[in-house]
């Protein structure tokens, strides 16, 4: 199923700059089934509320969202979300946590449970499975977190930096773990990142948004097959440029406070 992104506008009223502030102007995109798309862009440019909008958490004001010909107004199970910090009930253990969205719907116990511990054996949790979520790493509970969202068998998963409070080693791990899972459900992805190194090596297409107010100011394929070299020169290719396009919408925003206007670094934001 195809989701369709048009014309998206969103403006929130800013009570510091005393008027309507742009968060995106006029954002479109297509996303074909099946495709890992990750989403890049300076930090405040809109990048999670282009997926709550998309995750019907917030309305835009403009443009519409399309998920096959079904327009998406409001939270709909086909759509998951996978938040940077895991959502998980303490209370509750990880298999319980795993089968609380198929509770919710009225699912009969035992099968809600065969269907929670199915999808903790696909992010390689089962053992874990009666365990408390104080009682597991950060890297397990994401695994967890994408376990609740794999379970109600959603066709798009948006994810907002899901890695980014992981160590270095963690997240490089959760990142071909979480490619391993991907491979097996084939599921529609739209990452959102900081991290260049990490766009590069997951994603089938990178969307390079612009500074506040966001538009799409480059899309690049990356026609490499996985598993990918995280050193290799083709990724660092496509890494320099986007590490290009950061810096210029940088030098923007600075250009128009009149700061650093001479400064040109290329280190990731
Ligand atoms: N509920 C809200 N009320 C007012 N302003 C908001 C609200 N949500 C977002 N904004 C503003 O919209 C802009 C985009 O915010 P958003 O959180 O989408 O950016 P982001 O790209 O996800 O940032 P980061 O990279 O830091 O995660 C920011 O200027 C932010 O202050
Ligand atoms: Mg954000």
């Amino acid at each position: 199923m195809e989701l369709r992104v048009s014309g998206l506008h969103k403006s929130f009223s800013s009570a510091s700059e005393g008027e309507r502030v742009d968060a995106l102007i006029d954002v479109s995109f297509v996303v074909p089934e099946g495709r890992f798309v990750c989403v890049i862009g300076p930090s405040g440019c809109g990048k999670t509320t282009l997926l709550r909008m998309i995750s019907g958490l917030e309305k835009p004001d403009r443009g519409t969202i399309l998920l096959g010909d079904r327009e998406i107004t409001g939270p709909v199970r086909e759509v998951g979300y996978i938040f940077q910090e895991p959502v998980l009930l303490p209370w509750r253990t990880i298999v319980r946590n795993v089968e609380f969205g198929l509770e919710m719907a009225g699912m009969a116990k035992q099968e809600r449970r065969e269907k929670a511990l199915a999808a903790l054996e696909l992010v390689e949790l089962r053992d874990f499975a009666d365990f408390y979520p104080k009682e597991i790493s950060g890297g397990m509970k994401q695994k967890a977190a994408l376990a609740m969202a794999l379970v109600v068998e959603p066709k798009v998963l948006l994810m907002d930096e899901p890695f980014v409070s992981l160590d270095c080693q963690t997240r490089n791990y959760m990142q071909a773990a979480f490619l391993g899972v991907w491979e097996k459900t084939r599921k529609t992805v739209i990452f959102v990142t900081h991290n260049v190194e990490e766009a590069v090596f997951l994603g089938d297409e990178i969307i390079c948004l612009t500074s506040r107010p966001a538009e799409v100011g480059k899309r690049l394929r990356v026609g490499i097959p996985h598993p990918r070299d995280r050193t290799s020169p083709e990724l660092n290719l496509i890494r320099k440029e986007i590490l290009l396009f950061l810096a210029a919408e940088r030098e923007k925003t600075r250009s128009v406070n009149g700061m650093f206007t001479h400064v040109h670094d290329l280190s990731e934001v």
